[in-house]
């Protein structure tokens, strides 16, 4: 049987170079990046070219490079550590209502916990209500965040305007960029960005490293408290392998970022115009300012679950929405944010294209799809007649 991955906004697999790159620091070279000794010295000589490599990779500077264990950790570390510094009876957080579980979890527990969060609403295809913000801002907020290529619906953000808003009004702006990075240019300064989120698994690095990009200028308490690892924020011994691989991943993004867009937006286009000639079946997300890699598309009457169960029969591994919510009921939030009916969020399909994939995946992926969809709709409840007896 044909087995086709397409869920690369879920995670990657390992770039074989990057894991050679890794590997030293694996087995030999295992030092703790804070010793004084010969191993040490090297782990923390791996350490700091790989900040290096990040922090030009952006236009930052190494300092304002910290390292995490995750882009979830960094987006807590952004909006907790920004109330601790704020007080929660001060701090006032406006993020957008179609932020991944990461941001708008943690917002909605620092609501319950009295800090004022504001929720900004998107268009129908998922783009920020720039007059609202304007309005949140005026309203005296502290910090705006804003994820900017969406995980679900690709749909990526207008960053460098909405960053310019934030600063007219002296508000720090952060943007969730575990989906962009790596693969769209992103240059901190001139993208009006004071702190950013990022890791490696989304770009064929290793899991369980990420990044946080936190301007000179910003003040924030520390997340980890314990040794004086990345300046004093985040304690805990380093994950140098991981570090090194990010590191590593980084460096072959910026010289294969732009031809593998070329090639996946080509693929995708394709396969949205493939999708939505099966009768009733809508795109989710905008129509051109989309992540290069994202295809998400709605056929009525039928489940999203149901749909990957029945692709996955047929070897195509993709997902009804964010890996981090599909097995809760979350899945449709971000779709009823950009205002669907109850009725119309049900039956979401992500295909996320990657490095691997072909022309040939995406004639197959066609060559199931319709007939998937066909069945589902033949024996759902909710789809007229005319469905349901279709053989
Ligand atoms: C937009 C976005 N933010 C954050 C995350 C969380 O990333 P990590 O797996 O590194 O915690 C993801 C991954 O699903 C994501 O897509």
């Amino acid at each position: 049987m044909k087995s086709i991955y397409v869920d690369y906004a879920a995670t990657t697999p390992l770039d074989p170079r990057v894991l050679q790159a890794m590997m030293p620091y694996l087995t030999t070279k295992y030092g703790n990046a804070e010793s004084l000794n010969t191993y040490g010295m090297g782990a923390k000589c791996a350490l700091e070219e790989s900040r290096t490599i990040l922090s030009k990779f952006m236009n930052a500077e190494n300092q304002e490079i910290i390292f995490t264990g995750s882009a979830t950790e960094a987006n807590n570390m952004v909006l907790k550590c920004h109330a601790l510094q704020q007080g929660m009876n001060k701090v006032h957080i406006a993020i957008s209502t179609i932020e991944h579980p990461c941001i708008h979890n943690p917002a909605t527990w620092l609501k319950k916990n009295g800090a004022n969060i504001t929720f900004i609403p998107v268009d129908s295809q998922g783009l920020l209500d720039l007059e609202y913000l304007e309005k949140v801002l005026k309203a005296g907020v502290t910090l705006v965040s804003v994820i900017h290529g969406n995980n679900e619906i690709g749909t990526i953000q207008d960053i460098e305007e909405i960053g310019r808003l934030c600063h007219e009004h002296n508000t720090y702006f952060h943007t969730d960029a575990a989906q962009t990075f790596g693969k769209i240019p992103i240059d901190v300064k001139k993208m009006n960005i004071d702190i950013m989120t990022m890791n490696a698994h989304k770009t064929y690095g290793p899991k369980g490293v990420g990044a946080l990009y936190l301007n000179n200028e910003v003040k924030m308490e520390p997340y980890l408290h314990g040794g004086e690892q990345e300046f004093g924020l985040r304690a805990g011994t380093h994950n140098v392998p991981g570090i090194v691989g990010f590191a590593k991943t980084v460096d072959l993004r910026e010289k294969e970022m732009h031809e593998e867009a070329k090639k996946l937006t080509k693929l995708r286009d394709r396969l949205i115009k493939g999708a939505l000639e099966i009768e009733e079946t809508y795109l989710n997300g905008h129509s051109t300012k989309r992540l290069a890699n994202n295809v998400n598309v709605r056929f009525l009457y039928i489940e999203g679950e149901s749909l990957v169960l029945n692709l996955d029969m047929e070897g195509i591994a993709a997902s009804s929405g964010s890996a981090c919510s599909s097995r809760t009921e979350e899945a449709s939030r971000i779709l009823l944010a950009l205002g669907l009916d109850t009725i119309d969020v049900r039956g979401p399909l992500r295909i996320s294209l990657g490095k691997t994939n072909t022309e040939e995946d995406i004639d197959y992926i066609l060559e199931v799809l319709p007939r998937a969809v066909k069945q589902l709709r033949r024996m759902s409840p909710l789809a007229p007649t005319k469905f349901r007896q279709e053989n």
